[in-house]
């Protein structure tokens, strides 16, 4: 039966109902407009953009697939990580959709969807084998993990302080281009070169974890201390620390996810999350696993962003196993890392 999956725990709101990885239906309502002027989500605003879109988007994908509360398996909604008023609009929602109608809602985490996205039909040619290793990289976690099932996951290694999707929304704030920084940064880069500027390659030495706060600060202090200010927006010289800054953050994600499939019986990796959109990064990594010979697995960029599909899709087999059904209490978990929301 198929599951109705929601998710609204940042700055989009999106619905899908997906069978057995296929998707019936689905729909997404950026508020990017809506943050774009503060350089930045800004919580109470998303509270509220999620809450005029969520009953519409679910009355959507219900009539595109043609079937009503009754016809689903069950609920899946995002729990957590997130902004927590953000979480608990969709959370409440499908609280209330489950009392009136019957199906059990089941609270998936975040980062854990995201690295399961390449299951979805639509979103990759074919599904990865586990155990394989994962890189989620997005605007609130960086993160690497062996999966070795569904429900399975190890955590090889997450950054310490920023996470590389929010040293690009920062590091294009700094130089006006706006927000999400990423698709910005990498437009701005195509005409620059990225070993103009020597920027730190920052590797932590234990495990596998990532650092990109030095960097971020590298950045600056090199735009303060040049003067770059005061350049046009097109000038070669910004260009090319655009180049710089995505290159040294594409190298150091690359490096560590190469390292986590040596160091693993990994069959081949998953690049996922918001930042897993960028062309330099698809591109680099392509490269590194060719030369291992070992397959990439990365979803289309609307799988990579956050979704609806990817939250049902996890909800499923959850779902198949009761693996934590929400009660009416059930609260939003705006901090949960992915090891506590395993069975
Ligand atoms: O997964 P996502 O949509 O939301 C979160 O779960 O955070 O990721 C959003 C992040 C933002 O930091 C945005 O700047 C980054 O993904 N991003 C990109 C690109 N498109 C979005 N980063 C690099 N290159 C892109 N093309
Ligand atoms: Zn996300």
């Amino acid at each position: 039966m198929p599951v109705l999956g929601l998710e609204s725990s940042c700055d989009e709101t999106a619905a899908a109902i997906v069978e057995d990885g296929r998707i019936l239906a689905e729909a997404v309502r950026s508020q990017l407009d809506l943050h774009q002027k503060y350089g930045g989500v800004v919580p109470e605003i998303a509270s509220r953009a999620h809450l005029e879109a969520v009953e519409d988007l679910t009355q959507t994908v219900l009539t595109t697939a043609g079937l009503s509360l009754k016809d689903l398996e069950g609920l899946s909604v995002t729990q957590g990580p997130g902004l927590v008023g953000a979480l608990l609009v969709a959370i409440n929602f499908a609280k209330g959709l489950s009392l009136a109608s019957g199906p059990p809602v089941v609270g998936v985490n975040h980062v854990q969807a995201h690295a399961l996205a390449p299951f979805l039909y639509e979103a990759t040619p074919n599904p990865p084998q586990f155990p394989y290793v994962a890189l989620v990289a997005s605007g609130g976690h960086t993160s690497l993990f062996l999966v070795e099932d569904f429900l399975k996951f190890q955590v090889l290694g997450q950054t310490l302080d920023d996470a590389a999707g929010e040293a690009l929304d920062k590091f294009a704030k700094l130089l006006g281009l706006g927000y999400p920084g990423g698709p910005v940064v990498e437009k701005l880069a195509q005409s620059g070169l990225a070993k103009a500027f020597a920027l730190a390659r920052p590797l932590i030495k234990e495990g596998l974890n990532f650092s990109f706060s030095g960097l971020k600060t590298q950045a600056r202090r090199l735009y303060e201390d040049q003067r770059l200010e005061t350049l046009a927006a097109d000038s070669p010289e910004l260009a090319n620390l655009a180049a710089s800054f995505q290159g040294a953050i594409v190298e150091v994600l690359t490096t560590n996810l190469v390292s986590a499939l040596k160091q693993t019986k990994a069959t081949g990796a998953v690049l996922a999350g918001g930042v897993a959109c960028n062309g330099s990064l698809r591109e680099t990594v392509a490269k590194a696993l060719a030369a291992l010979d070992k397959p990439l697995w990365v979803p289309k960029p609307a799988f990579c962003a956050d979704n609806g599909a990817m939250i049902a899709f996890l909800g499923q087999k959850q779902l198949a196993q009761g693996h934590n059904i929400l009660s009416l209490a059930a609260e939003a978990r705006p901090r949960w890392p992915v090891s506590d929301a395993l069975p």
